[in-house]
């Protein structure tokens, strides 16, 4: 795996722009963040124990440390070349990950888990990791308007062989033979037209009032990185399934586990 060159970017002036933008106001940020986190703690230190305002606030104090360290990830992100790669437990990290999402945006999702037992390691870096994760899971309870759904994540392995033409990955590339790590994130939401998925995986294209347009054009170039493949299907009215593919470690000894097979 060449994961110490630089990744191949689609959008590299636009994501330079955004690198930019990300490592000089992260700094700034993240001081008010640790003030923020610093006043609550204090806060909280003076209440006592049954006090009906201490969930609030310790809600808050999550929140802020949540922001913190998406601000982290945002530096790694804009500075991926300096982080180390790690050999990652995908299932841990989708755990850890949906309990750092544990906000109002989760509230009546039916967050379901089908995530296969002695998953390989992935290496990677961390943070990249963190930020498809976040991401796919936001963007699919978004999908779900009215707050009732369910989004649905999967991990196995895939093997893919010369020729398999069942997997048509989103960055154009034909996939390469191997093994691959897969995690999957299906919604009941509102779904995409053909049209819609054209463009989803460009910067700033996005369909939300707040929204930036930049979550899946960053999870494309992550994946692209790692030599990995982003596949998507839709239908209006009726949900999307997003699948992300990633190469097995093979050159490290890691070798697919054949009952975990797709
Ligand atoms: N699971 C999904 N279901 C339906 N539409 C989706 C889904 N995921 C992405 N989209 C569409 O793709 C667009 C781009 O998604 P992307 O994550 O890049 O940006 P965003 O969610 O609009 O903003 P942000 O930068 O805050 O993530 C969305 O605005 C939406 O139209
Ligand atoms: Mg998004």
């Amino acid at each position: 795996m060449s994961s110490n060159t630089s990744p191949p970017k689609p959008y590299t002036q636009q994501l330079e722009t955004i690198g930019f933008l990300a490592t000089g106001i992260a700094h700034d940020f993240s001081n008010l963040l640790t003030s923020i986190v610093g006043q609550t703690s204090l806060a909280l230190a003076t209440l006592p124990q049954d006090n009906a305002a201490r969930s609030h606030i310790e809600k808050a104090m999550q929140a802020a440390e949540f922001a913190a360290e998406l601000t982290r990830q945002l530096l790694t992100y804009a500075n991926s070349e300096d982080a180390p790669n790690e050999l990652i437990d995908l299932n841990q990290l989708i755990n850890d990950t949906i309990g750092l999402l544990n906000t109002t945006l989760l509230n009546g999702l039916s967050l379901q888990l089908d995530l296969a037992n002695n998953l390989p390691p992935i290496e990677a870096k961390r943070a990249h990791m963190q930020q498809i994760i976040m991401n796919l899971i936001i963007n699919a309870a978004e999908s779900i308007e009215n707050g009732q759904g369910i989004v649905l994540l999967r991990t196995g392995i895939e093997i893919l062989r010369e020729h398999d033409n069942r997997y048509k990955f989103a960055n154009g590339r034909s996939p390469l033979p191997g093994s691959y790590t897969f995690l999957q994130i299906t919604d009941t939401g509102c779904g995409m037209s053909c049209q819609q998925l054209q463009k989803i995986f460009s910067p700033f294209f996005t369909t939300k009032p707040t929204g930036r347009g930049l979550g899946l054009s960053t999870v494309l170039d992550i994946v692209s990185f790692y030599q990995g493949g982003i596949t998507v299907e839709s239908q209006p009215q009726l949900g999307t399934t997003f699948c992300i593919f990633l190469p097995l470690p093979t050159h490290l000894g890691i070798m697919p586990n054949l009952d975990l097979l797709h």
